[in-house]
């Protein structure tokens, strides 16, 4: 067995706590506002994807608004996570108390993230960690271009006297940049041991977190300070700040994806999910959208207008213009996906074609076959949906309805025009269309009775 670490485990196991019990009145909706979402994924799991990346022995979520859909929300995320119900919000010190018993037994760090503000970096917090030493406590904070409402961090020359509150802050207090962003990491018994202490004789009446670092000092245990950039850990409160998130993701992926590799030739247009992954080589031409679960494989172009939702695009694969891959799409190597194509719960074999006009929904399609304009896959009953398989190297004519379910063997062939309503045998051809037949000179002479009809209605 290999000795070697990819990620060196001194320091310790470590809990985290989130907290989402909020109600989040400024965002104006019904929906809980740690479930809103950035990058197509709740706000809630870009925080918890970045806490998953410190390994942690224990998850909590604090949940108190919406508490059944964020407690959903976060189990789609992390199976295991401890929902801790905080029913009443009577403050931040009370909301990580509600997690204490998800936190028995535990020993070792608990690091306290709030579920709205999602940007906090992984790097951020393994800096805490690394950065302690001595300290009990250590708070995450930044220099605030606004302060306002903002909890002022008061320093020493050990570190972080105490934290005060804006509304309990003296005119000199409130003069201080530097600003608490809410995450607070130590040792968990310590924490729990604080938090006991904590009253809420203060302007809100609420039991504040903040309080905890002062406390501290009262039994000589000293609280050490991290700075980060202000926009790590901007809070969401309304749809404003949401839109701004948003606007920020979208530069950061963006960024993410070209550094791993892809062309993206107007970056500004184009939008990501949270877990988009584009292989090195990727080209993704102007005004292209991924929703949720996208993978692309390397040398893969996605032309311009596409929108791709739920999909794999294999390697070299083309896409668009104008194409919609929803989920469940697997596009193999040298696939060709053209323009005002749909393709949904399918499989797309290596080399296959659908380059125009076409509806491949609950398919499967062979390598090397070819779908011409207008292929139609009839799925759906209105109660029902049903398959339909199409053997390798199978040619589809135009304008074609393939009633599902069916089969085309390998090889078949699909004459222009044809509704299939039975399987096609391999090789075989099917063609079902009334035979063309044409009449010397009736159109001329049809043209004659109708001006003359024409002309009779004017009298
Ligand atoms: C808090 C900090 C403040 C800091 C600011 C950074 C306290 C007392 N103040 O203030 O120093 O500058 O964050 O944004 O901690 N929550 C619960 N249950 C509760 C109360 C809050 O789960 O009972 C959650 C909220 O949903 C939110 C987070 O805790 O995600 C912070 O609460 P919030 O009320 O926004 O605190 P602030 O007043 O912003
Ligand atoms: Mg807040």
């Amino acid at each position: 067995m290999s000795s070697s670490a990819s990620t060196p485990d001194f320091e310790g196991p470590i809990a985290v706590v989130i907290l989402a019990a909020g109600k989040g009145t400024r965002m104006r909706s019904a929906l809980p506002k740690v479930l809103h979402e950035i990058g197509g994924a709740p706000m809630l799991h870009h925080a918890m994807d970045a806490a998953l990346g410190l390994a942690p022995a224990r998850m909590a979520v604090v949940v108190g608004h919406g508490a059944e859909a964020v407690a959903a929300a976060a189990r789609a995320k992390v199976p295991d996570v401890a929902i801790c119900a905080q029913e009443q919000q009577l403050g931040t010190a009370h909301a990580v108390l509600t997690a204490e018993p998800a936190l028995e037994g535990f020993e070792g760090e608990v690091i306290v993230l709030y579920g709205d503000t999602p940007f906090v970096e992984l790097e951020t917090m393994q800096r805490l960690r690394r950065e302690r030493g001595e300290h009990g406590l250590m708070v995450l904070g930044f220099e605030a271009e606004e302060p306002g409402r903002y909890g002022r961090l008061i320093l020493n020359n050990s570190g972080l006297d105490r934290i005060v509150e804006a509304k309990d802050a003296t005119p000199q207090q409130l003069a201080v940049t530097t600003c608490n962003s809410g995450v607070m990491l130590g040792d968990c018994a310590l924490i729990l041991k604080l938090l006991a202490n904590v009253s809420n004789d203060n302007a809100q009446g609420e039991f504040y977190l903040t309080d905890l670092p002062a406390l501290a000092a009262e039994q000589g245990v000293t609280t050490g300070v991290v700075l980060c950039d202000e926009a790590e850990t901007a809070g969401i409160n309304d749809r404003l700040e949401l839109s701004d998130a948003e606007r920020r993701f979208q530069v950061h992926a963006r960024e993410e994806a070209m550094r791993a590799g892809a062309t993206l030739i107007a970056p500004e247009t184009v939008f990501f999910s949270a877990d988009t992954v584009l292989a090195p080589d990727v080209v993704v031409e102007p005004n292209v959208i991924f929703g949720p679960g996208v993978r692309v494989a390397e040398g893969a172009r996605i032309r311009a207008f596409s929108h791709l939702e739920g999909a794999d695009v294999g390697t070299n694969a083309i896409v668009g213009p104008y194409a919609r891959l929803r989920p469940g799409t697997h596009l193999a190597a040298d696939a060709r996906i053209g323009n005002f194509v749909e393709i949904k719960n399918a499989e797309i074999g290596e080399g296959a074609k659908a380059n125009h006009l076409t509806y491949v929904g609950d398919a499967s399609v062979g390598p090397g076959a070819n779908l011409g304009a207008g292929t139609i896959t009839c799925n759906y009953d209105g109660f029902s949906k049903h398959r339909t398989e199409i053997g390798a190297g199978a040619f589809v004519g135009v304008n074609t309805a393939l009633i599902a379910p069916v089969t085309l063997g390998d090889g078949a062939y699909v004459a222009t025009g044809t509704v299939i309503t039975q399987d096609v045998p391999e090789d075989g051809l099917a063609i079902a269309r009334t035979p063309q037949q044409n009449r010397e000179g009736s159109a001329k002479r049809l043209r004659q009775v109708l001006a003359a009809r024409k002309a009779k209605q004017k009298e």
